[in-house]
């Protein structure tokens, strides 16, 4: 594992971030977003989408727990927020492997997942800070650990 940290001052700054990760993103690719309520998750999660498929108004899936969007190519991006999930039971519903097989997977509320937990994840924790931005901790497991430099 390896870990980075960086500040976003404002919401420019989560976009660039997002931009970023948008660019690195592969097919297999989980990334985690953890944080409390308000800490930008969905935030982000947007700024990816927006970079990847153009979509600049993406919903939030906190009823809906999952969101799928195709970017240009093929390649699908599943956004997630299982905050509402409390059966765990129903996680093989919400095809996060079949997404993982052809697109990558952003997830709020990773907790919520218990033991499915891919090897190549990268996770992704922020928190706010006093000065009105976002602390970020980036944490990348197997094969993120070679894109983290272009990453932070
Ligand atoms: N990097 C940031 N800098 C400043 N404000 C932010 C940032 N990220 C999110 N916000 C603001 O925080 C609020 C909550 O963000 P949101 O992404 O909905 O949080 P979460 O999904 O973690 O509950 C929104 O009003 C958003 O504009
Ligand atoms: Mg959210």
């Amino acid at each position: 594992m390896l870990a980075r940290s960086l500040h976003l001052a404002d919401l420019d700054a989560a976009a660039r971030l997002g931009a970023r990760l948008a660019g690195l993103l592969e097919t297999g690719d989980a990334v985690l977003l953890e944080g409390g309520l308000g800490a930008g998750k969905t935030t982000l999660a947007r700024a990816v989408i927006a970079a990847l498929t153009g979509e600049t108004d993406a919903p939030s899936p906190t009823y809906t727990l999952t969101q799928s969007y195709e970017a240009p190519g093929g390649f699908l991006l599943l956004h997630a927020d299982l905050y509402r999930l409390d059966d765990p039971g129903a996680l093989d519903e919400l095809g996060l492997d079949e997404a993982l097989d052809h697109g990558a997977a952003l997830i709020e509320w990773p907790d919520r997942l218990g033991a499915w937990r891919p090897a190549d994840r990268l996770e992704i924790r922020l928190e706010e800070t006093g000065d009105g931005g976002r602390d970020v901790h980036l944490a990348a497991h197997g094969n993120w650990e070679t894109r983290l430099d272009r990453l932070a």
